[in-house]
C-alpha cells in the first residue's frame, strides 16, 4: 500500500461521534504501552500523528485516523494498566466493546502483542473475543528490535502455546516500530482487509 496522505479525523467515546462517511475502518487492539501509536506513526511515516509515551495509558479516547481518503485506522486505549481505576477501565471496556460489536465498517483487528512477554490473560481473551465477533485478525508481535535473532523461532513458539492460530481469517506477522521490520507486510494486509 503506498501512503498518500494521512490526517487525525476525530477523537470519539460514543457511537454518534464515529465518523458518518461509512468508510472502512481497520483498529488495534493491546495492551497499554505495547506500541499501537507508534504502530501507527511507522505505516503512515509520521513522527507524532498518533500519540505516544512511555508511560502507559496514553491514548484514552477511540482515535480515527484518515488515510487516503479511503479508510480510518482507529487507535484504541490500551488495556491491563493496572494504574487505570476500575471504574475507568470499565468505561474503557464497554467503549471498545461497543465500538468492535456494533460497527459494520470494520474490516479488521490489528492486535499487538509484546515479542518479549508470553501473551497476558487480556491478549487471549482480546483474540478469543475477535474470533467469536468473527473480525478478520492480525496478530503483531511488536518490539522485535528488542529480540535476538536467535530468539525469534520462540516467540512465534511462544504465541501458538497461548493462542489457537489455527483460526480462520487469522495473520501473524513480526514487526518492529524502531527497524520497520515488515511495515510493508502490514500494508498489504490492511489492503486486502479494506477492499474485501
Ligand atoms: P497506550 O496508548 O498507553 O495504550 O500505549 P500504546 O500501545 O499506544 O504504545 P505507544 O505507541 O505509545 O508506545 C509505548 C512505548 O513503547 C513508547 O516509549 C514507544 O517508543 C515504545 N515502542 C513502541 N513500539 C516499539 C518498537 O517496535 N520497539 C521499541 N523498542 N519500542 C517501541
Ligand atoms: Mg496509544
Amino acid at each position: 500500500m503506498i501512503i498518500k496522505s494521512s490526517s487525525y479525523a476525530v477523537s470519539a467515546v460514543k457511537e454518534s461521534q464515529y465518523p458518518k462517511d461509512n468508510l472502512p475502518e481497520i483498529a488495534l487492539a493491546g495492551r497499554s504501552n505495547v506500541g499501537k501509536s507508534s504502530l501507527i506513526n511507522t505505516l503512515l511515516k509520521r513522527k507524532n500523528l498518533a500519540r505516544t509515551s512511555s508511560q502507559p495509558g496514553k491514548t484514552q479516547t477511540l482515535n480515527f485516523y484518515l488515510v487516503n481518503d479511503e479508510f480510518y485506522l482507529v487507535d484504541v486505549p490500551g488495556y491491563g494498566y493496572a494504574k487505570v481505576s476500575q471504574k475507568r477501565r470499565q468505561e474503557f471496556g464497554e467503549m471498545i466493546q461497543d465500538y468492535l460489536e456494533t460497527r459494520p465498517n470494520l474490516k479488521g483487528l490489528i492486535i499487538l502483542i509484546d515479542s518479549r512477554h508470553q501473551p497476558t490473560k487480556d491478549d487471549i481473551a482480546m483474540y478469543e473475543y475477535a474470533q467469536y465477533l468473527n473480525i478478520p485478525i492480525l496478530v503483531v508481535c511488536t518490539k522485535m528490535d528488542k529480540i535476538k535473532k536467535s530468539q525469534t523461532n520462540k516467540v512465534m513458539s511462544g504465541l501458538k502455546k497461548h493462542l489457537d492460530l489455527s483460526y480462520d481469517h487469522v495473520t501473524v506477522l513480526t514487526f518492529s516500530s524502531v527497524t520497520k521490520l515488515h511495515v510493508a507486510e502490514l500494508g498489504d494486509w490492511i489492503e486486502d482487509k479494506i477492499n474485501q
